[in-house]
């Protein structure tokens, strides 16, 4: 992963307060996409959301504050089942829950979180920056979870042509 967000300044006067706090850092503890923990993969979806939020003239601190408290859930979504709803309409509600009790929420910031899910969950997001946020987590899970496998392509790429000229 791109440290890239560590030198921009901009970016850490957003977050800095949020990434200091034993919560977030916690999200270091879980897998999400086989390759990433789950703190790499809110501060990837984070800052690459922040960055698209500028260039489109939105509200670049809220999409960076609420992208990488998106996934602030603690537990294995592989294993755990819920009765009340799936996995996927389940996390952004906990997420934001969890998030309420480190920081204070906007409107947008909630709407960011608990709509980050869209397409497997049905409420649209109200506002663009929602739409940034949910795109971009789509995107980087679809990163995150490739990356093994292109690893392994390698690796039977390389034993084919090993053998080839054996
Ligand atoms: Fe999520
Ligand atoms: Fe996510």
């Amino acid at each position: 992963m791109t440290e890239k967000w560590r030198e921009d300044s901009e970016y850490m006067s957003y977050v800095a307060d949020l990434l200091a706090t034993e919560e977030v850092q916690k999200l270091d503890e879980y897998i999400q996409h086989y390759h990433s923990t789950r703190l790499e993969h809110s501060i990837s979806v984070s800052y690459n959301s922040y960055k698209l939020a500028k260039r489109w003239n939105g509200d670049a601190r809220a999409t960076a504050r609420a992208g990488l408290l998106h996934d602030l859930f603690y537990y294995d979504w592989r294993t755990t089942k819920f009765d009340e709803g799936s996995h996927a309409y389940m996390h952004p509600r906990i997420a934001a829950k969890n998030a309420a009790k480190i920081t204070e929420l906007s409107d947008l910031e909630r709407d960011i979180i608990i709509k980050h899910m869209w397409g497997a969950t049905i409420a649209p997001p109200k506002y663009k920056e929602s739409y940034i946020v949910t795109f971009v987590d789509k995107y980087c899970a679809i990163k995150e979870a490739a990356i093994p496998l292109t690893m392994s392509m390698k690796t039977k790429w390389q034993r084919y042509f090993s053998k080839q000229s054996a």
